[in-house]
């Protein structure tokens, strides 16, 4: 079953408000009527390689791309002083840039021109920048304070995003303390996110990192793999009596959480056999009451989330319900407070002390100036151990796009990069030969923490020692003449020597990870993604790109199952590979 079809999402008329409607102006939406009544369409935006200001970084670019890190410190020895920013608990080190004061200035100078600043006001002012599905984009509503006020549709959203909040820590209260029970009195010790993509990497991720603050007497999962192993591998060592679900779906029509939700319910009444179990095995977090109630999950067990909320900004939502039972309601505040302070830094600072909006420029000066393909996260943290999987998400389905706002193919420029990476210090062992001496440049973001959340011997230093030297290497490197002077054979040298000058950006936490401080690191990326997006010109919160290959596995599903298959229409390859997969699969 296709999630949504191109009809599902209506996108209506251009949005009403003022910054969206600018950027919605297609043609046809603003068409004036000439004196003759031939219609003259509006001149159309520049695109962004237009701009003075893009122009003058492209000239700009032809004059620091030959200096090396090792000169531009040793002509500023106050560099590593100047080139920071702090937000929050953040310290934000970006001097191991391949950059200079001149290249800060003309970067912020495009943010000005492309009008960073209108965006971010339009978004938290609740306007439906989500052009393509007529939406707001409010992910900022969910860590609004109670007395916030933000208008969709006429109506204050802040409200119910609080009855949501509260509804969920007293569910939370029940579960934890034991006074919710399974269907025959038993207390609640696992518990089984069901979800995918959003609905799952988020709380994922939050769980894992803040599992030193989670109920360790409790067991927490996540399914979202249609691949049955995902399952059954969660499940095996559990009790249907103690176990509940949590089916997290903003349409509730994904194939994979359904076929898992299913087949959750399945194994859950194999050994309660009896329907009424339901009640209080599974509860639902969507936007959609009416499949909820269908899929047989009575709808007083929903907890709600809104359109305006994108799957990949929803884990502070209800969505994040597996990681609120973890942690507790106090806790999950904590956390949303940690967004606001970023929301609030991002909103208000101007942008040469805006931190998401310098890193966002920055990431943008390699994918576009310097052809970069790739940003590497590399958080020193086994707690961050899936963050990198998150921001993957968050940033790739965000800006992977090659349409922009107004309907034009882009060409000229490079949108979203690819994120990759692993905690520290493994990469290290791993991958880390190809950034030091590879030959792709590969922007990277360390991550680290001034203190541990585990001060165990002299582990913390140790790390963080490799989290320093990383970043000096990678900039500084080691010339031939070094390697020389340390009597390396000469048919060694060029093997051995590191030419240094890869870009990265130092985040120092001022503390260990907490729950505030996991707040501010998401709304930091959050926002970096925003800011490059709407200097790109791209919709950051429509993901068409993952429909084509949805509606084409629903026309194969028949051909796998069916006895009497229809006849395969595909490619040669695709019609080869179906009839080989049949036979091997029966045989
Ligand atoms: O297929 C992509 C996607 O729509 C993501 O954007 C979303 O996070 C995920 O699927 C899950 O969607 P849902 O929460 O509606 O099940």
């Amino acid at each position: 079953m296709a999630k949504r079809s191109t009809g599902k999402v209506r996108a209506k008329k251009a949005a009403g408000t003022t910054v969206a409607r600018k950027i919605a102006a297609r043609p046809a939406a603003k068409t004036k009527r000439a004196a003759g009544g031939a219609a003259k369409a509006p001149a159309a935006p520049p695109r962004p390689t237009e701009l003075r200001e893009w122009q003058a970084l492209a000239r700009h670019k032809a004059k620091v791309e030959k200096l090396h890190l090792r000169k531009l410190f040793a002509d500023d020895p106050q560099r590593g002083k100047k080139m920071v920013l702090e937000a929050g608990d953040l310290y934000f080190d970006f001097s191991k840039n391949r950059l200079t004061t001149e290249t800060l200035k003309l970067l912020y100078a495009l943010a000005e021109r492309a009008k960073v600043r209108d965006g971010i006001r339009a978004m938290f002012a609740g306007e439906k920048i989500n052009l393509t599905e007529d939406r707001a984009v409010l992910h900022v509503a969910l860590r609004a304070p109670r007395n916030a006020k933000i208008v969709v549709d006429g109506e204050n959203v802040v409200p119910a995003v609080h009855a949501v909040l509260d509804r969920m820590a007293a569910f939370a209260e029940r579960v934890r303390s034991g006074a919710w029970q399974g269907h025959t009195g038993k207390r609640i010790k696992n518990v089984v996110n069901v979800g995918i993509g959003g609905s799952d990497l988020g709380p994922a991720m939050a769980y894992d990192a803040l599992r030193q603050f989670s109920r360790r007497d409790m067991q927490f999962r996540f399914v979202s793999n249609v691949d049955g192993t995902d399952f059954v591998e969660a499940v095996h060592d559990f009790d249907p009596e103690e176990t509940l679900f949590i089916i997290s779906s903003k349409t509730f029509t994904t194939l994979e959480t359904l076929t898992n939700a299913h087949s959750a319910r399945e194994w859950a009444l194999a050994k309660l056999k009896d329907e009424k179990a339901v009640a209080k095995h599974f509860v639902a977090v969507s936007t959609n009451a009416k499949e909820v109630a269908k899929f047989g999950i009575d709808t007083a067990n929903m907890f709600e989330f809104w359109d305006w909320v994108g799957g990949r900004y929803s884990y502070d939502s209800a969505i994040g319900l597996s990681l609120m039972l973890a942690i507790g309601g106090d806790a999950f505040r904590d956390m949303l407070a940690g967004f606001r302070a970023m929301d609030e830094h991002f909103r208000t600072a101007p942008p040469e002390k805006n931190l998401p909006m310098t890193l966002g420029l920055i990431g943008l000066w390699y994918d576009d100036f310097f052809g970069a393909e790739t940003v590497a996260v590399l958080p020193y943290s086994q707690y961050l151990d899936r963050l990198s999987a998150y921001i993957e998400q968050l940033d790739m389905e965000s800006n992977g796009k090659s349409t922009d706002r107004h309907g034009r193919p882009i060409t000229g420029y490079q949108t979203g990069p690819i994120v990759w990476g692993t905690p520290g210090t493994n990469g290290q062992h791993a991958y880390y030969q190809l950034i030091h001496q590879g030959t792709k440049m590969i922007p990277a973001d360390f991550i680290g923490f001034a203190k541990p959340n585990n001060d165990l011997g002299r582990h913390h230093d140790l790390l963080m020692a490799n989290f320093f030297a990383q970043t000096e290497a990678l900039a500084f490197g080691k010339t031939s003449e070094e390697v020389a002077k340390e009597g390396v054979a000469a048919f060694q040298v060029p093997h051995r020597t590191f030419r240094g000058n890869h870009p990265t950006n130092t985040i120092l936490v001022k503390r260990e990870l907490t729950p505030h401080v996991l707040g501010q690191l998401i709304a930091l990326y959050e926002h970096k993604v925003f800011t490059q997006g709407w200097i790109w010109q791209i919709n950051s919160f429509d993901q068409w790109g993952v429909e084509l290959g949805k509606v084409l596995a629903q026309r194969i599903v028949p051909q796998l199952e069916s006895p009497d298959a229809p006849k395969l229409d595909h490619d040669s390859s695709t019609n080869t590979l179906i009839r080989r997969y049949r036979k091997l699969r029966r045989g």
